[in-house]
């Protein structure tokens, strides 16, 4: 049976999605290829999130052709994921190697089209067409990958965005918002949980805009919330996590979830994007520096030690050294216990990318690295503050860089290294954090677990 690599790059979502995709096409009867080299078929599954993410996919691409050529090796190739669907024709006119391109909405046809393409009854392939009930064809786990995978596992909730952020590709690369059902997607839940799956994290463009044109309120909740609360009563499963969230979606309903919800862990990924009012509002963002601050107190009031992590863009257009330091001053006051900063990207049509007073690329890396060091250095305090703490960690498996330790999360969703066995897989345990490295922390479980 012919053989399959898929790279992954970006989000959670676009793992999740290659996961599935595998799993779809193992069982057609492809394998899982080692490597590259050794694969009849390789597929990118590409991010278009910024420029660098796009360049990367396509350089790899000419590497891979390059290869496959000089070695003269038959392979099919292809592009499938948020780029494919962006730029479909174009990347086979640029890469006249390339012999599939597929969309978001087509990754359950990964299988139908590489059988046509190796039998050779069709030479390329592309489709980007839109598909009603695609969000719900996001469904099988390999699980039988890694360890970790087995303990801990994404399932897709939704797909597509519509809040139209004016910096953000990703409505146009993912289309309108879709739900699965909550029956539908609380039996995938269970499934896994029937497999030894611990932890659910539950993933979305925009998860808290789930299901609301199908679900209204019940009891002032929100139709994420009534998911939170029906993947939660099945029985066995430990944990609940979910991402991407949206600020707006912060409503009262979900901060009392926190708090109503033992499962639910007290960590959340909330994109802020910027401190300043000014550019919240040019960036289509829906909510003010206030409204952020308010959920932020308001979720430390339910949960005291939730983990709050972030995602900020730094030289948006128009972005005027005031506006960066609203964005400091807020990151002062907040406290994350990490963000991810980006460099503002251009993206093809989107209106961002043609309003006027594009930032310089050397005051984007400036910004950069002084928000990264303000970001790091608060980080770096909050992750010292666990050292003598004890901690409730999920074991997901050895760790890769050194197979004695074993490595867990808290519930805020921090690593957790110790010197552990076989025996602690999937466990939840506690350990006592006696240092810390560079984003880990090192536990001891004898002080507590006899
Ligand atoms: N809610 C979405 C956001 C997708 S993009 C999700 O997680 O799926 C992830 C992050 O990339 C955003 O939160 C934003 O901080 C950043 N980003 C998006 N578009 C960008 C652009 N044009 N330039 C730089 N960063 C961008
Ligand atoms: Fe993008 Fe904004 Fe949606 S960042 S994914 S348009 S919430």
């Amino acid at each position: 049976m012919p053989s399959v690599f898929i790279k992954t790059y970006g989000c959670q979502m676009n793992e999740r999605d290659s996961e599935a995709v595998a799993a779809q096409l193992v069982a057609k009867g492809y394998t899982l290829a080692k490597s590259e080299a050794s694969a009849d078929v390789v597929l990118l599954n590409t991010c278009s999130v910024r420029d660098l993410a796009e360049q990367k996919a396509i350089n790899k691409m000419k590497n891979l052709v390059g290869t496959a050529r000089s070695e003269k090796r038959d392979q099919i190739v292809g592009f499938m994921g948020c780029m494919a669907q962006s730029r479909g024709q174009e990347l086979i006119d640029k890469l006249p190697d390339v012999d599939l391109v597929l969309g978001t909405q087509k990754f359950h046809r990964a299988a139908e089209y590489l059988d046509e393409l190796l039998a050779g009854t069709r030479k390329k392939i592309v489709d980007t067409a839109t598909e009603a009930k695609s969000e719900a064809t996001i469904r099988e786990h390999l699980l039988n990958g890694s360890a970790k995978t087995s303990v801990s596992a994404f399932v897709s909730i939704m797909q597509g965005c519509n809040q139209h952020c004016t910096f953000c590709i990703v409505p146009a690369t993912r289309g309108e918002e879709r739900s699965r059902t909550i029956p539908d997607i609380v039996a995938e839940c269970r499934e896994l949980v029937a497999r030894g799956v611990r932890e659910i994290t539950l993933l979305g463009q925009i998860v808290t805009s789930f299901g609301k044109r199908d679900y209204p309120l019940l009891d002032g909740k929100s139709a994420f919330v009534q998911l939170l609360d029906a993947v939660h009563a099945i029985e066995g499963l430990e944990r609940i996590r979910f991402t991407s969230p949206h600020p707006k979606g912060y409503g009262d309903d979900l901060v009392a979830a926190y708090a109503r919800l033992p499962k639910l862990c007290e960590s959340a990924h909330i994109p802020l994007q910027s401190g300043s009012d000014r550019l919240l509002k040019l960036m289509h963002r829906g909510y003010t520096r206030e409204k952020f601050l308010g959920i932020i107190q308001k979720l430390r009031q339910a949960k005291p030690n939730i983990g709050i992590y972030t995602d900020i863009i730094v030289g948006f257009p128009g972005e005027t050294e005031e506006d960066f330091e609203q964005t400091l001053s807020l990151c002062r006051e907040v406290q994350f216990d990490n963000a991810y900063i980006f460099k503002y990207s251009p993206r093809r049509d989107t209106p961002a990318a043609m309003m006027p007073d594009q930032v310089p690329l050397a005051i984007r890396e400036e910004r950069n690295e002084r928000l990264l060091n303000l970001v790091n250095e608060i980080a770096a305090r909050k992750y010292d503050a666990f050292i003598g703490r004890q901690v409730e960690i999920l074991v997901e498996g050895p760790s890769k860089k050194n197979a004695a330790r074993y490595t867990g999360r808290t519930r805020c969703n921090r690593i957790v290294l110790f010197d552990g066995s076989a025996r602690h897989q999937g466990q939840l345990m506690d350990v006592k954090i006696e240092r810390t490295g560079s984003f880990t922390l090192y536990g001891d479980p004898a002080v507590v677990n006899l």
